[in-house]
């Protein structure tokens, strides 16, 4: 069995991240991971903050405190939040970590070695009126491909092209506004991609078949345009220093490495980071090194971050020479709207992770979020739709079933799991349906189809509220005790299968329904289709309890106080 390495794009350090955010890469690892693994599958789920570069120094500074104390306090701020919707990492690392500033300096220094790392006097853009160079990306203008007018200089957001900031057409300083802007002379390391192509799309048209094409024709894209040679340094005071052994006059003034060139590295040093930290976690090098035929790498990110992890990153990899882990599938999203308009950090426009956890608990948002991905479109968050979501699928399909279920049994039969009649027709159909709906949830999951696998898990939701309705139990017992209460059996061994198998949807409720048995070898971490037939889990006898409502329904004026709270349209 294969073992699964997976990772999520890394947050950067600066804010807390917005659901749009962590629909788009946190949270479909997390389901995945945990489906793996409760299929039996070796699972190491990395994650970590993105912490160098230009922004987390511009709010240390805003803060009048040290960027490294910033970073630190940062970073545990956006931990408790993941926490808090239960994302169950093995490993959330730093960036900033030693074990990221030894590898990538290890990294440079073999592509250095290898030829692709050049030194060249660039002319930078220098702003007087901050006193600074200015990175990339605090150059904005307009796109000369698109046209876009807030394009930064980096990356045009709205055409995804990866720019430089001289390309810019009117550019200005991200920092002051400032036009007044001048170009000096320094020197920067070079990384030759254009060298890799070849390589590079080699590479690419190896993998890409396997790919979703959100990810594929980004990459290709990228690859018809041509790799273009990066600086991969800059003129910071945080960030991977360059190795003075390598490149000693540059050391000396103080250069770091780019923040994308050490990023994608950190999901190799958060393992190291997690290797190091217990001598029981397996050595990182069996994730990474010469673990082609053993390990398989699913990345999740946002679309944006596709050029990064199919084509410069790889570049990267096999410019070192060294037989490094690459990519297996990258599963990328598009981009969740609030109302139709952009989620924005920067104008506090839309649901913010911390926000959205003060509201209800993590399930309601990690069903919702997950059933409506933005997989093959944008999708679009809006207030009516996610608490008329939670109203009909999560209060009434799932939680009220449980409840109605658990309290009926518990008021006719008492606190143990009834016995009563034989399985007839009824139970046949259920169980084979039950069996059918189970393959395609797992046929989605396996293929990284969220909004189907979500589809199905409500079908099969759906299916035994179908059976409830069609038995009526609550009627039947007045003529058929036994019926009855093979009816409510029948329910409860639906309950402990919705406990198993929602459980990469929604942990918490999924333990608090499985806990509801007392079964004496709960162990079951998965059921198969074949097993779940049966619906003979949870025999006659088990003491159950009945667990308090599980979703809560949300009514008109929670909604308008949302609403109210969020603002309910879109950006003018
Ligand atoms: O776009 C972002 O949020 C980046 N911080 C993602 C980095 S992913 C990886 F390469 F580190
Ligand atoms: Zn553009």
């Amino acid at each position: 069995m294969a073992r699964h390495l997976i990772t999520s794009a890394l947050p950067y350090i600066n804010g807390i991240k917005h659901l749009g955010n962590m629909v788009g890469s946190m949270l479909p690892a997390d389901v995945y991971s945990r489906y793996l693994r409760q299929r039996g599958h070796d699972v190491l789920y990395i994650c970590a903050t993105d912490e160098h570069g230009t922004p987390a120094e511009l709010a240390a500074k805003e803060q009048g405190i040290p960027v490294a104390e910033f970073c630190a306090q940062a970073h545990d701020a956006q931990k408790a939040v993941y926490d808090g919707f239960a994302l169950a990492f093995d490993y959330f690392g730093r960036s900033s970590s030693p074990q990221n500033h030894e590898i990538t300096q290890h990294f440079a220094r073999r592509l250095n070695e290898n030829g692709f790392i050049e030194e060249r006097a660039i002319r930078q853009v220098y702003s007087p009126a901050d006193g600074r160079f200015l990175p990339d990306r605090y150059v904005e203008g307009t796109c000369p491909h698109c046209g876009y007018d807030k394009a930064r200089g980096d990356q045009c957001e709205n055409c995804t092209r990866v720019l430089d900031p001289t390309d810019l057409i009117n550019p200005r300083s991200a920092i002051s506004g400032s036009t007044d802007l001048e170009v000096r002379e320094t020197k920067h390391l070079f990384l030759l991609q254009s060298k890799l192509q070849h390589e590079v799309e080699e590479w690419v048209s190896r993998h890409e078949g396997d790919w979703p094409q959100l990810a594929s024709s980004i990459a290709r894209k990228w690859l018809t345009e041509g790799l273009h040679d990066r600086a991969i340094t800059r003129d910071l005071d945080w960030g991977v220093p360059v190795p003075a052994d390598t490149w000693p006059e540059l050391a000396a003034e103080g250069k770091v490495f780019y923040v994308w060139f050490d990023a994608p590295i950190e999901y190799i040093g958060a393992t190291k980071e997690w290797s190091d930290l217990d001598p029981e976690n397996r050595d990182w090098k069996s994730w990474w090194y010469q673990a082609d035929d053993t390990v398989r790498y699913t990345e999740f990110m946002a679309k944006d971050n596709v050029p990064f992890h199919t084509v410069m990153f790889p570049a990267t990899e096999l410019g070192v020479r060294e037989p490094w882990k690459k990519v297996d599938y990258v599963k990328a999203f598009n981009w969740l709207t609030y109302y139709g308009g952009k989620f924005s950090t920067s104008q506090k426009r839309g649901v913010f992770t911390d926000q959205a956890l003060d509201i209800l608990p993590a399930d309601y948002w990690r069903y919702f979020l997950i059933a409506n991905a933005p997989e093959s479109d944008d999708s679009s968050f809006t207030w009516e739709h996610f608490t008329a979501t939670v109203n009909k699928d999560l209060a009434d399909t799932l939680g009220n079933f449980v409840n109605r279920v658990l309290s009926f049994s518990k008021k006719r039969f008492g606190e143990e799991v009834p016995a009563g009649s034989a399985p007839g027709e009824a139970e046949t159909r259920l169980g084979e349906q039950i069996a059918e709906l189970l393959a395609e949830y797992e046929t989605q999951l396996e293929a990284l189809q969220f909004r189907k696998a979500a589809a199905a898990l409500r079908a099969l939701w759906s299916a035994g509220n179908s059976y409830l309705e069609e038995k009526a139990p609550w009627l039947e017992i007045k003529t058929d005790q036994e019926g009855a209460a093979l009816t409510l059996r029948t329910a409860m061994n639906l309950i402990h299968l919705y406990a198993v198998v929602s459980e990469p949807f929604i942990p918490t409720t999924a333990k608090t329904m499985r806990e509801a048995f007392t079964l004496t070898d709960d162990t079951a971490t998965w059921v198969t289709p074949d097993e779940a037939r049966a619906l003979t889990a949870v025999p006659a006898g088990t003491p159950f309890t009945v667990p308090p409502v599980l979703f809560a329904k949300l009514t008109d004026d929670d909604l308008a106080a949302y609403k109210e709270r969020f603002g309910g349209e879109p950006a003018a």
